[in-house]
């Protein structure tokens, strides 16, 4: 499967930055593919800069519902709408900064599923979880509660991201990463059948250069989801060009 390597680029940067760094990663790398995920009032105009380009555009967040009496909320329609394609859900940022449960994410996947976007759907332990030998268990409930059924046959991509890992310069190690996608693989392959084989699993957590070529040469790894070194264009290009030939 060709690997995806998603730079999400949280609450960084003006408008004018944003469209530079798309134009930054435009050219991208032959055989990998991109996705970067500016913040929502940047969508279309990086949608508009990447137009003709590989590189797709995605969202952080989107609605459960499709409209509606909800301030301050974007719905999966207007985000397929901006010319994204793409839709990052139940991000830990997400999960502990807004209370997002399992269900919560649930909903917000059928909706982005229904828009017709790709959910790249975020699952991780914390630090806590992972000193109690259950960041397993933890991955496995979340996958279990937040994905629905035909996430699979729609190409739902997943990512595992360590809690702990995110922004930190610390990463679990090859072995670590490897144990939770080959259980990951495992559940998702037991729950939709052979198709899930396909299903990408990206690794996230302070992915850089120099440590991506060791991820991406696991099994059960196609790919990354990318923070901080995804608002360097050279950095982000050098951790797709990791990926092995
Ligand atoms: P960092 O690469 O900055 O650790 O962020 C990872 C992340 O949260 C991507 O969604």
């Amino acid at each position: 499967m060709r690997p995806l390597i998603a730079g999400n680029w949280k609450m960084h940067g003006s408008l004018r930055e944003s469209v530079r760094l798309a134009e930054g990663v435009r050219e991208g790398v032959p055989g990998v593919d991109l996705l970067v995920c500016p913040t929502f009032p940047h969508l279309h105009p990086v949608a508009v800069a990447l137009l003709g380009s590989r590189v797709a555009v995605g969202a952080q967040d989107c609605h459960a519902a499709a409209k509606g009496a909800h301030t301050g909320d974007v719905s999966a329609a207007m985000v397929r709408d901006t010319g994204a394609t793409h839709v990052i859900l139940g991000h830990s940022e997400r999960r502990q900064n807004h209370g997002e449960t399992d269900a919560a994410v649930l909903a917000k996947t059928e909706a982005a599923l229904a828009a017709g976007l790709v959910p790249v759907l975020c699952v991780g332990e914390t630090e806590a979880e992972r000193l109690a030998g259950r960041a397993e268990a933890v991955v496995s409930a979340q996958l279990e509660g937040s994905i629905p059924y035909g996430f699979v046959t729609s190409g739902g991509i997943v990512a595992y991201e360590p809690v702990w890992a995110i922004g930190t310069g610390r990463t679990p190690t090859e072995a670590e990463v490897a144990a939770i996608h080959g259980t990951m693989r495992h559940a998702l392959v037991e729950r939709f059948g052979p198709a899930a084989r396909t299903t990408r699993l990206l690794y996230g957590g302070s992915v850089k250069p120099g440590n991506a070529a060791g991820l991406f040469a696991l099994e059960d790894v196609d790919g990354a989801l990318v923070g901080g070194a995804s608002l360097v264009p050279e950095d982000f290009l050098a951790i797709a060009r990791a990926v092995p030939e």
